[in-house]
C-alpha cells in the first residue's frame, strides 16, 4: 500500500538529483488581510487539496498565482514563501497577474471556455479571441516562472489542469534539455463533437502534446483525447501503448484515478476537535433527534446542487412522515462569482431553496439549511460524521474527491453516498446509492434508501468503500505518476537506471 513514507521513499530516492516543481493556477495557501492581521487558508480546490499531501512528502517547489491581497507582503524577494506557513516543508513561489491577466486568463478562457466545454452540463462556451491571447501571455509568465526556478537543474517539472494548455510545449521549446514535463488535466476530457467547435483546437493540443506525459482521471477522458489529436492534429498514435508520436517527440497518454489523504482524514475524523465541531453543528441547526442529510462544494453549475434539492422536494412529496424529522444541510462555497453562469447559479440555488423551504416550512422547522462559506476541514469531517446521508449529485464530474472525503471521514463505517453516475468516484465507489442527477425522483428514490438502510447494510456497504478508498489514496496517484516519468529518458540523472514497477507496492 502506498503511504507518505513510500512516497518520500521514492522522490528521496529514484528522484535524487532532480528538481521538482508542480504548477498551478490556485495556490496551497492564499494570504489576506483581516483587519489589521494577515492570516492565511486553504482555497476550497479538490486539485490544491490533492497536491498538497504530495507537495508536503516531497518538498520542492509549487509555482502558483498570488491572489490573496495579502500574498504580496509575506514573500520574499524572489517572490517566494515557505509552506505551510505553521511548519515550512516546500517553497511557494508567486506569480502575479494584473486584473486584465486574471480576466482574459482566469475568469475569460480557462473558466468560460475550457470549463464549460470540457463539462458536459448544457453551459455554453464562450470563445473569445482577446481572452485566448491573454490566456497564451499568462502561459508564457508562468512559463518563465518555471524556468527561472529550474535554472541548469535536470528538472522535473507537474503542471496541473486546464490553465496551463500552451505551458508543456512552451517549456520543451525553450531549448532547455533536462526538462521532463508531465501534467495532470483533473477535469472531463470532451468528446470530439465537443471539442471540434473550439477555435484554438490545434493550438491547444500542440500545447498539450509539448507534455512527456499527461495523465487524466479516467480512460474514458484518455481515448476522448486521443480521438481529438486523431482528428485534429498531425500526429502518430499507437492506441495499443496509448501514446502520441509528434514531431519526432512522444506523449504518454495515462489514467490515474485521483484520491485523498485517507490517513490523515481518519486521523482528523477521530481528533477531540472534530467531536467538539460535531456538537456546536448539532447545536447551530438545533438536530435534536431529526435524520441529518448533507451536501458540500463549491458553488458551482456542474454540481448539480438544484437537482438535489429538488430531489429532497420529490422525497418529501412521496414520504410525507419525514416531513419535520429531515434536515439537509448544503455547504455551497462562493466561487468564480464574477462570472454570469456562476451568479446565476446563485440566484437559482437561493431561490428554489427558499421555494422549497416554504412549501414545507412547519413551525421553527425547515427542511433546507443553505450556507454559503468556506469551512475548514474539521467543521466539513464534523458534517460528514454527522449525515446519514450524504448526496454529491454532480451533472459531470472528473472525479470528485468530496465523496471520498465522506468515506475516509466514517470512522464508524456508518452512514451513506448517494453518488452521480457522471462522476469519476462512481467507477471505484461501487456501494454508493448511484444516481442520475438530471431525474430529481431518482435523487429522491435514493434518499428514501437511504434514510431507512440498516445499521449492518450501511457497515457492509462502507467497510468496502473505506478499503477501496484506503488502498487507492492520493500517495498511490502521485507515486503512479513518478514512477511512469522515471520510465522516461533522464539522461542527467546517474541514478535513474532501472524502472521502479508499480505492482510491487
Ligand atoms: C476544480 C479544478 C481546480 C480548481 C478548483 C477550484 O477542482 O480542477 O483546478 O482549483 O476547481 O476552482 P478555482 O477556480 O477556485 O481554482
Amino acid at each position: 500500500m502506498w503511504t507518505r513514507d513510500s512516497l518520500q521513499e521514492l522522490i528521496h530516492g529514484r528522484l535524487a538529483g532532480y528538481k521538482f516543481i508542480v504548477v498551478a493556477n490556485r495556490e496551497p495557501y492564499v494570504h489576506r488581510f483581516v483587519e489589521d492581521r494577515i492570516v492565511h487558508s486553504k482555497p476550497a480546490s479538490g486539485m490544491a487539496t490533492a497536491l498538497d499531501p504530495i507537495m508536503l512528502a516531497s518538498g520542492g517547489v509549487w509555482v502558483g498565482h498570488g491572489s490573496g491581497d495579502a500574498d504580496h507582503a509575506v514573500v520574499d524577494e524572489h517572490d517566494c514563501i515557505a509552506v505551510p506557513p505553521e511548519d515550512p516543508k516546500y517553497k511557494l513561489r508567486r506569480v502575479w497577474l494584473t486584473k486584465e491577466d486574471e480576466q482574459g486568463f482566469y475568469l475569460g478562457f480557462s473558466n468560460e471556455c475550457l470549463w464549460p466545454m470540457s463539462h458536459i452540463t448544457f453551459t455554453r462556451p464562450r470563445f473569445d479571441a482577446k481572452d485566448w491571447e491573454t490566456y497564451r501571455r499568462v502561459n508564457e509568465l508562468f512559463a518563465n516562472a518555471v524556468l527561472d526556478e529550474a535554472g541548469d537543474d535536470p528538472t522535473l517539472v507537474f503542471i496541473q489542469d486546464y490553465h496551463f494548455c500552451l505551458l508543456p510545449r512552451l517549456l520543451k521549446n525553450s531549448g532547455r534539455k533536462n526538462l521532463v514535463v508531465a501534467q495532470f488535466w483533473h477535469i472531463p476530457w470532451p468528446n470530439p463533437e465537443v471539442f471540434r467547435v473550439c477555435p484554438w483546437k490545434e493550438e491547444i493540443l500542440d500545447g498539450l502534446l509539448g507534455n512527456d506525459l499527461l495523465g487524466f482521471h479516467l480512460r474514458y477522458d484518455c481515448r476522448n483525447f486521443l480521438e481529438a489529436v486523431d482528428r485534429f492534429a498531425e500526429s502518430r498514435i499507437d492506441y495499443e501503448r496509448s501514446d502520441v508520436v509528434r514531431g519526432g517527440a512522444t506523449t504518454k497518454v495515462s489514467a490515474f484515478p485521483i484520491s485523498i489523504d485517507f490517513e490523515e482524514t481518519n486521523r482528523l475524523a477521530t481528533s477531540p476537535q472534530v467531536e467538539q465541531a460535531m456538537e456546536t453543528w448539532k447545536r447551530q441547526l438545533q438536530l435534536g433527534d431529526r435524520i441529518l442529510g448533507a451536501g458540500i462544494e463549491r458553488l458551482d453549475y456542474t454540481k448539480g446542487i438544484v437537482e438535489r434539492l429538488r430531489g429532497l422536494d420529490s422525497f418529501l412529496s412521496t414520504h410525507l412522515d419525514y416531513v419535520g424529522k429531515l434536515q439537509f444541510v448544503q455547504i455551497a462555497v462562493p466561487s468564480r462569482s464574477h462570472l454570469a453562469d456562476y451568479r446565476r447559479i446563485e440566484d437559482e440555488v437561493d431561490r428554489v431553496t427558499d421555494e422549497i423551504n416554504w412549501k414545507w416550512r412547519n413551525g421553527r422547522w425547515k427542511p433546507i439549511t443553505l450556507i454559503k462559506e468556506h469551512h475548514d476541514p474539521i467543521r466539513m469531517v464534523a458534517l460528514h460524521r454527522l449525515a446519514k446521508f450524504f448526496v454529491v449529485s454532480s451533472l459531470h464530474d472528473g472525479m470528485n474527491l468530496v465523496a471520498k472525503e465522506f468515506v475516509a471521514s466514517r470512522t464508524d463505517e456508518q452512514g451513506v453516498l448517494i453518488l452521480s453516475r457522471f462522476t469519476g468516484a462512481v467507477r471505484e465507489l461501487e456501494d454508493a446509492l448511484p444516481i442520475n442527477p438530471f431525474g430529481a425522483h431518482e435523487i429522491g428514490d435514493a434518499i428514501a434508501a437511504a434514510v431507512v438502510m440498516s445499521p449492518e447494510e450501511q457497515k457492509r456497504r462502507m467497510t468496502r468503500m473505506r478499503e477501496v478508498v484506503a488502498r487507492n489514496n492520493v500517495y498511490r496517484w502521485g507515486g503512479k505518476i513518478l514512477s511512469t516519468l522515471l520510465q522516461f529518458e533522464l539522461p542527467e540523472n546517474p541514478a535513474n537506471t532501472e524502472v521502479v514497477q508499480d505492482s510491487a507496492r
